[in-house]
């Protein structure tokens, strides 16, 4: 472990603090490709918000949940998932800041009661995450119109839903506005067959963000979208990487040569939440270790 000194900009002046750095891991960094999770905020820029985060009881969203918290804001995280939502909630720990909705995204009464509960237990809404996603394997021509609905429903509607009620909500307060943080992907630019309703879901998540974001600036609400690369979760194990050949094919299109922590997305969530980010508004950022700028593919280490 290695101390840094890093400024605080969070107190009036110049104030020398340090920061805990985890070392570098040498099982997820690629060549020449340095990672370090901060497990310490560096200027507590969020302390004090509240924030509502979907899809929350495993990966990104797991993790947007963990940074949030380690920030000082008050979370409600939600999932259809209840054993998991309540095993991740044990597992975070902090009873005082932490509170947990079962819900589906595809239903708007479950996700108004995501942010109805952020209102009852912490008073307010601040910061919305649309998080909750699925990803289905399928040739495009064996798509029947019930699993177009069902990825289409949870993954575009539900933040659709998401959108409508924390910005009503964010209206409501009268004053200070709010951000609102939709999940998408590299899938909202780039095609792979196999995941023709993903990436359909994802670029209507793209418009959904724009839209928005123009639609909700007069009334100080940011409207900004995440799209990851290939992120070390269940789904990517589920779905993405299948055989040790999937996994060869993904990081031939990864100049960074190593797949995505969970952490790495929450970093840029917590950024575009804090004021560092205010005048970002209707983009997509894309922590993606290289991909969507990269033609043709790089060689791959074996494991
Ligand atoms: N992992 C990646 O490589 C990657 C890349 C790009 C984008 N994303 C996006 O990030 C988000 C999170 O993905 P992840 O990798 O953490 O997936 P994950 O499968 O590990 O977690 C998704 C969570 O969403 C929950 N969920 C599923 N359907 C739901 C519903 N109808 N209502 C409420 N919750 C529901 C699941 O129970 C699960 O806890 C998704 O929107 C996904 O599309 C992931």
């Amino acid at each position: 472990m290695r101390i840094a000194p890093t400024r605080s900009l969070s107190n009036a002046g110049s104030v020398l603090i340090y920061a805990l750095r985890s070392p570098k891991s040498e099982s997820s960094s690629g060549p020449g490709f340095y990672r370090e999770e901060l497990s310490w905020s560096e200027t507590m820029k969020l302390s004090g918000k509240v924030a509502a985060i979907t899809g929350a009881a495993r990966g990104i969203g797991k993790a947007c949940a963990k940074r949030f918290l380690d920030d000082g804001v008050k979370v409600v995280i939600s999932d259809v998932d209840a054993d998991g939502l309540a095993a991740t909630a044990a597992e975070l720990g902090r009873p005082d800041a932490l509170r947990t909705v079962v819900g589906n995204v595809a239903k708007r009464a479950d996700v108004d009661l995501l942010v109805a509960t952020a209102v009852k237990e912490f008073g307010r809404l601040d910061i919305m995450v649309n998080n909750a996603g699925v990803a289905r394997n399928r040739d495009i021509l064996e798509i029947s119109e019930q699993e177009f609905d069902e990825i289409i429903g949870i993954n575009l509607k539900g933040a659709f839903f998401g959108v409508q009620a924390a910005a009503k909500q964010m209206i409501a307060q009268g004053s200070g506005g709010g951000v609102i943080i939709n999940m998408s992907s590299v899938n909202a630019l780039l095609a792979i067959p196999a995941l023709a309703t993903y990436a359909m879901s994802k670029g209507g998540m793209k418009q959904l963000t724009s839209v928005a974001a123009v639609a909700l600036a007069p009334h100080n609400i940011r409207v900004v979208a995440v799209g990851p690369g290939t992120i070390l979760t269940d789904m990517v194990a589920s779905s993405i990487y299948t055989s040790d050949d999937a996994r060869k094919t993904v990081l031939s299109r990864t100049p960074a040569g190593r797949g995505g922590e969970p952490s790495e997305v929450a970093s840029v969530v917590a950024f575009l939440a804090s004021d560092d980010a205010s005048y970002i508004t209707g983009q997509t950022i894309y922590p993606d270790g290289g991909r969507l700028v990269l033609n043709y593919t790089v060689p791959v280490k074996e494991k």
